[in-house]
């Protein structure tokens, strides 16, 4: 029997994305099977809005960034009569199957969706943050810490040539994935990340050591959900727009790497530069691996739809692509284990 089978991308744009529609709808078209992108990640199902997916509309989009369906992070949830119209608009749109790809909010919707109204749904993990639980790692990863380990690498020169200590802010939200995996890839003076928060009077230690040992300049990343955290035991957070949170209850983070900067350079006197990397560690053409990776997933979830899963998500196991239960990936964050920390760490200073 044939199948129409939806996709929809929600939560922030990630490089990769466009090789996972590819996937599905390739796989799905060979099987004779319908394809339909949703527009705008959950949006789409509660506004209507739908395009169809054949060839051409998947040709030549493996290296591009972004999203050709759009994204938001509607949460379905949160909008009056969402949850109907989302099941409204499938029904009378004849879908069988939604693939939904995103992190932890979207495919919390899906999870929660599968389990109180018995939606069909697959998902595939996606979030630059690496923060899903269940999978080793969520596509879109292994660009963004490829883009900040090329930025801590050429800030090295001006760090060296003016003696300086340079601060580069790295997303991740309430995970520090990004940080240290390219702060140890970069190599990094300090690391400093949500999970383990080292105090700003060690961090300057870290940096007066060095000094004090000839190095003139020095490299410290932070990630953006790191708390401002003293010895005294204050801690600050630090937010864009403290009061405004999206759909998903999540506040704005940035701005971190400023204040962090401003305390460093008072404390030890030296010269001190920020960098905040913001967007660009989400654009552009993914990696390698992770076209691969995003493929591979794709490829799972049509076979997970051909096979009625519903209710699990393609994730990484080893090298293996295995299905678990979607709500094992949204149950808690994954965080950064103190032994990747350690890692970093022992290049401290
Ligand atoms: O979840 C991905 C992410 O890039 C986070 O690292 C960051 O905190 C957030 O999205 C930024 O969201 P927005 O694109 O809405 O500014």
């Amino acid at each position: 029997m044939s199948k129409r089978v939806a996709l929809l991308t929600g939560g922030g744009d990630c490089p990769g994305l466009n090789a996972v529609i590819r996937a599905v709808t390739r796989r799905s078209l060979d099987r004779g099977y319908e394809a339909v992108g949703v527009r705008e990640g959950w949006r789409g199902l509660v506004d209507g809005k739908f395009q169809p997916l054949d060839h051409r509309a998947i040709s030549g989009i493996l290296p591009r960034g972004g999203t050709i369906l759009g994204t938001t992070r509607t949460n379905p949830y949160k909008v009056d009569g969402g949850v109907e119209r989302v099941l409204e608009q499938f029904a009378s749109e004849r879908l069988d199957a939604l693939v939904a790809i995103g992190g932890e909010d979207t495919l919390g919707v899906a999870a929660r969706l599968h389990e109180e109204r018995g939606f069909p749904v697959v998902g595939v993990p996606k979030t630059i943050d690496n923060d899903l639980s269940a999978t080793d790692y969520t596509f879109g990863f292994d660009t963004a810490v490829t883009v900040a380990t090329e930025a801590i690498d050429r800030l090295h020169t001006t760090a060296e040539s003016h003696n300086r200590v340079m601060v580069v802010e790295v997303m991740g939200r309430h995970t520090g994935w990004i940080a240290v995996m390219s702060g140890m890839a970069g190599g990094a003076d300090v690391v400093l990340i949500p999970e383990h928060p080292i105090t700003i009077e060690e961090a300057c230690r870290d940096i007066q050591r060095r000094h004090e040992r000839g190095k003139d300049f020095s490299i410290v990343v932070v990630s953006e959900g790191y708390e401002l955290t003293y010895a005294s035991g204050e801690r600050q957070q630090i937010a864009q727009e403290p009061a405004a949170t999206d759909q998903f209850g999540h506040v704005r983070l940035g701005g971190v790497g400023q204040a962090l900067a401003a305390e460093i350079e008072e404390r030890t006197g030296y010269e001190t530069r920020v960098t905040v990397l913001g967007h660009v560690q989400r654009g552009g053409t993914p990696t390698a691996r992770d076209r691969v990776l995003a493929t591979r997933y794709g490829l799972k979830a049509a076979d997970l739809v051909e096979e009625e899963r519903w209710g699990t998500m393609a994730a990484l196991d080893g090298d293996d692509i295995v299905e678990v239960p979607l709500k094992d990936a949204v149950a808690e964050l994954k965080t950064v284990p103190p032994e990747f920390y350690d890692a970093a760490r022992a290049f401290f200073g």
